[in-house]
Order: C-alpha cells, then sequence, then structure tokens
C-alpha cells in the first residue's frame, strides 16, 4: 500500500467512528509525525457545541500523546462536494506543529481531491517566536 493510500486508510477508519450527532458530518484526520508513524483522529461533537473537537485537533493529541511533536504530512477526508479544508482554528494547531512546506492532503470518500502546503492554507501564522518561548 503506498503511503498516500495508508493514510486515505486511517482517515477512513477514523472517520467512520466519528461522533457527529448534531452536525452529522463526519470527518476523518491522519498526521504522519516526524518518526513517520500515523496518528488518527475523528471529529467527536458535544451537547455544549462549543465543546466540540475537530479530527484534526483528536489526531494531534494522539500525535502528541505517542510522544511526537512534529508533523511531515497531513490528510483530511470527509464527504460532500466542498472540499473539506481544515477550519481556521485547526490550522492554528497545525501550526504549532508543521512548517509551510508541510503536505496537506484533501480527500472526499473516492479519494484524492487536492494538495496544498500548510503555507498555503496559513499563510502568515502567529507563532511563539515573537514572543520568545
Ligand atoms: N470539522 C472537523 O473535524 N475538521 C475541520 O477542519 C472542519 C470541521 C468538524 C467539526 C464538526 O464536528 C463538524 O465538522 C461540522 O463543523
Amino acid at each position: 500500500m503506498s503511503d498516500l493510500a495508508a493514510m486515505i486508510e486511517a482517515a477512513r477508519a477514523a472517520r467512520a467512528n466519528a461522533y457527529a450527532p448534531y452536525s452529522k458530518f463526519a470527518v476523518g484526520a491522519c498526521i504522519r509525525g516526524g518518526s513517520g508513524r500515523l496518528h488518527s483522529g475523528c471529529n467527536v461533537e458535544n451537547a455544549a457545541f462549543p465543546q466540540g473537537l475537530c479530527a484534526e485537533a483528536v489526531a494531534i493529541g494522539a500525535m502528541v500523546a505517542a510522544g511526537e511533536s512534529r508533523i511531515i504530512e497531513v490528510l483530511l477526508l470527509a464527504d460532500g462536494e466542498p472540499l473539506c479544508t481544515p477550519c481556521g482554528g485547526c490550522r492554528q494547531r497545525l501550526g504549532e506543529f508543521a512548517g509551510p512546506d508541510v503536505p496537506v492532503h484533501l480527500c472526499d470518500l473516492s479519494g484524492l481531491r487536492r494538495t496544498l502546503s500548510f503555507g498555503e492554507l496559513l499563510p502568515f501564522p502567529f507563532t511563539a517566536v515573537g514572543f520568545g518561548a
């Protein structure tokens, strides 16, 4: 299986477990950490809507819990005609661990539709550099 196919399968499997009773919009994410390992996540909604988690946030949490702190590839998978791109908050979350050249693959149920660089999605990220952390 190609590297991309493995990421699609991981995102698809996570998406199948999405908890999205309110939006009914299931999302799967797969992140490749610096080690090459894959970490996946699905959206997890909540009756208190703002407490819901995006698939990317869950995948980032799994990556960090597995001991990684660098993202080298991202894949997002959802159904529907409009491309599902990372929301603004998740761009900021991804930017904590991903550089501008990191590929972000956008997929629907039939496969890859488009690949953008992280820098295209968030050209001027807010980072800790400005306050010396
Ligand atoms: N969602 C994600 O999981 N990732 C995104 O980047 C966009 C939105 C989820 C959040 C919510 O559960 C549902 O999609 C509808 O907004």
